[in-house]
């Protein structure tokens, strides 16, 4: 698959068949998420790695960290996320808390680090959301996803087999988003 035909066929997918990713995959989209381009060569990204095989303490954290009514609501969507999705990878970001411009750019950098994972694993057929809610990513998840005090939770991407189409979301035409001189 040619990295035109990747963007704009990649869709964002919540649900998945149970297929499990192979370690040599989720390796492998390690390996394209390292060569993002990163100002400085500051490499701020860290990433946890959740195989399916590891989902039973996913779901776990997950229940844990539920401790209001809301978030407790919401826990049946999220268990089904998980039962069909094939693996997990967050991604982490080492912040500069003295040097806002370097935090930013090194946030640009783990997102790009991010679609590095979802481009490549969906060359090889596997699908994936990207998701920043609460009840995956919140701050009483962070020792589960070992985020360090000195880093953020930059999104977990959800990895799996598609088990249903994703219809295209509209964009706004690039003309109409773009100046030329
Ligand atoms: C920073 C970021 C955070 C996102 N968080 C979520 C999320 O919490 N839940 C979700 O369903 N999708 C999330 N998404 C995925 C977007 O909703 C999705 O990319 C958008 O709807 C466009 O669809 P597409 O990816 O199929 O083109 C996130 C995407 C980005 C870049």
């Amino acid at each position: 698959m040619h990295v035109t035909q990747a963007i704009l066929t990649r869709r964002s997918h919540k649900v998945f068949d149970g297929t499990p990713l192979p370690d040599t995959d989720l390796q492998h989209l390690l390996e394209l998420a390292i060569w993002a381009p990163n100002h400085k060569f500051t490499e701020p990204w860290r990433f946890t790695v959740v195989p399916k095989r590891a989902f039973g303490q996913l779901w776990q954290a997950v229940q844990d960290a539920a401790d209001t009514d809301k978030a407790r609501s919401k826990l049946g969507k999220l268990q089904e996320i998980l039962a069909g999705a094939g693996a997990a990878i967050a991604v982490r970001q080492v912040r500069s808390p003295d040097n806002a411009e370097r935090d930013l750019e090194d946030y640009a950098a783990c997102a790009i680090a991010s679609q590095h994972i979802q481009l490549g694993a969906w060359e090889r057929g596997w699908a994936s959301y990207w998701t920043t809610s609460p009840g995956f990513v919140g701050g009483k998840l962070a020792a589960f996803w070992q985020t360090a005090a000195d880093e953020r939770l930059v999104g977990v991407i959800f990895l799996g087999k598609a088990a249903l189409e994703m219809p295209a979301v509209r964009r706004h035409a690039a003309a109409s988003v773009a100046v030329w001189l």
